[in-house]
This record gives structure tokens, C-alpha cells and sequence, in this order.
């Protein structure tokens, strides 16, 4: 069994790809929605979280592969977690700077995460990598998080239009932001608002994808890949059980 974890239901974006990428694996997905959003909060937070989490996935349940389907835990904590458990393959996920130097043609790019994402070491050194290779615009999204799992569509709105706004001019021409970096799992389901308000010629990165190849190679490499029947989903959560089955419901499908 895969472990998959979140602060909520972003890490649902990433389950999606792993399904589609993994089919006949089964899946656990822990929303640790009761200690939710962890963007606002430090590292001893999101560490304590992390490690509750995985203990609960590894130890209670036995996964055989943990992903941490989630920007800001994985910034805080995969080290800590590969520390814990040596043996077990952990994949983490990072936003998409790489891909997006590497695409961008106004040499601009926009990337939209947690607080304590953008701020985090993990985040400022990844960056230094890119240095010299496009311009990067970093916008921390306070609240965005909440409006999405509260489904609010107004603050949903207003946020990504602020956050937009404040990143400054989108579209191909020089000068612009012509790629747009989701730096945190839950921002893909606010992609129906934020496409109108960069122009549909932004260039929108997530991570589910590139994850769900990564899974599959480790998978590969330790023997664990299984190409046969069909795997299910088993959901564990901190918060409300019934509002995340309707979530994965909604979401997975
Ligand atoms: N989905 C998480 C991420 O990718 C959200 C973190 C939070 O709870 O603020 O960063």
C-alpha cells in the first residue's frame, strides 16, 4: 500500500495522477484536516504533523511508500521523515521551478504557495539553483487554503484575484509573466478562477504528474511495481470522514 498524505484535500490533486499512473496499487490518503491549513504555521508545527501522520500510515497501516502530497510538509519535514524511517522510500514534492525556467520565454515567472513554503530553506535553495535562469516572482497566498477546503467561492475569487494583481502583468508579451508556478497542492482546484485572470496563454504548472512518474520509478527500483487488478482507495482524516469521501468523490473522479 501507497501512503499518501495532505494538510487537507490539495494532496487529492496529487492522488489523482498516482491513480491514473499506478492503477493496480492501493492507495491510503490522510487528510490531517483537523490540524489544518499548515502554511501559516513553523516547523516544529508542521514537523509534529508530519510525524503523526506517518507514523499512522507506516506503523498502523503499513504502507510501503509514503508520499507527502503536500509543498509545505514536504519543505519541513521529508528530511526529518527520511531520518525516522531509513528504509522506506519517501517522495516529497517541490514546485515546479525547474520546469518552469526551463519554459518560460519572458524570462518571468509566477509562483503562488504557502507562507511558509516560499520562506522555507528548502524552497530558498532550490531557488538559488535557478539563479541567472528566469526571474521568479514569488506570491505567498495567506487564506487560500481555507477558502478552498471551506468551498468559498468569493473568497476563492477574491484571493487569487489580489494574489494575481499583486504579482503584476500576465501574458507572452516581454516583460510578462507568462508561466505561472501552483506551488501548493490545493491551488489546482482553484484553477477555473485563476486561468481567466492570467489570460489562457499562461502557462499553468502543477506537480501531480511529474510525482506519479517519480512513484512509479521507485516502485520500479525496489521491486514493488504491480501491473495486475485494480487498486483501491482507503481514506483516513483528522477531520469530518463523510466531507472527505464526498471530496474524494468529487475530486477523483
Ligand atoms: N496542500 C498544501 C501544500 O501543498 C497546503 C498546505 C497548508 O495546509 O497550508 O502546501
Amino acid at each position: 500500500m501507497i501512503g499518501v498524505f495532505d494538510s487537507g484535500v490539495g494532496g487529492l490533486s496529487i492522488l489523482k495522477a498516482l491513480r491514473r499512473e499506478l492503477p493496480a496499487h492501493d492507495f491510503t490518503y490522510f487528510a490531517d484536516t483537523g490540524y489544518a491549513p499548515y502554511g501559516g504555521q513553523g516547523d516544529a508545527y508542521i514537523i509534529d504533523r508530519s510525524r503523526a501522520v506517518a507514523r499512522t500510515l507506516v506503523e498502523d497501516h503499513g504502507a510501503q511508500v509514503l508520499v507527502i502530497a503536500c509543498n509545505t510538509a514536504t519543505a519541513a519535514a521529508v528530511h526529518v521523515l527520511r531520518q525516522d524511517y531509513p528504509q522506506l522510500p519517501i517522495i516529497g514534492v517541490e514546485p515546479a521551478l525547474k520546469p518552469a525556467a526551463a519554459l518560460t520565454r519572458t524570462g518571468r515567472v509566477g509562483v503562488m504557495a504557502t507562507r511558509f513554503t516560499v520562506g522555507s530553506a528548502k524552497f530558498l535553495s532550490l531557488l538559488d539553483t535557478l539563479k541567472g535562469q528566469a526571474e521568479f516572482v514569488l506570491q505567498p497566498c495567506d487564506g487560500l487554503v481555507d477558502a478552498i477546503e471551506a468551498h468559498d467561492g468569493a473568497r476563492i475569487a477574491q484571493l487569487c484575484e489580489q494574489y494575481t494583481r499583486a504579482m503584476g502583468s500576465f501574458g507572452t508579451a516581454p516583460g510578462r509573466i507568462d508561466t505561472l508556478v501552483l506551488g501548493c497542492t490545493h491551488y489546482i482546484f482553484a484553477k477555473d478562477v485563476l486561468v481567466p485572470l492570467v489570460g489562457a496563454g499562461v502557462t499553468i504548472l502543477e506537480t501531480g504528474e511529474p510525482v506519479a512518474r517519480q512513484t512509479r520509478r521507485i516502485l520500479e527500483s525496489s521491486s514493488l511495481l504491480r501491473c495486475e487488478g485494480r487498486g483501491r482507495v482507503y481514506l483516513l482524516t483528522t477531520g469530518s470522514s463523510p466531507a472527505l469521501q464526498g471530496e474524494s468523490q468529487r475530486r477523483l473522479c
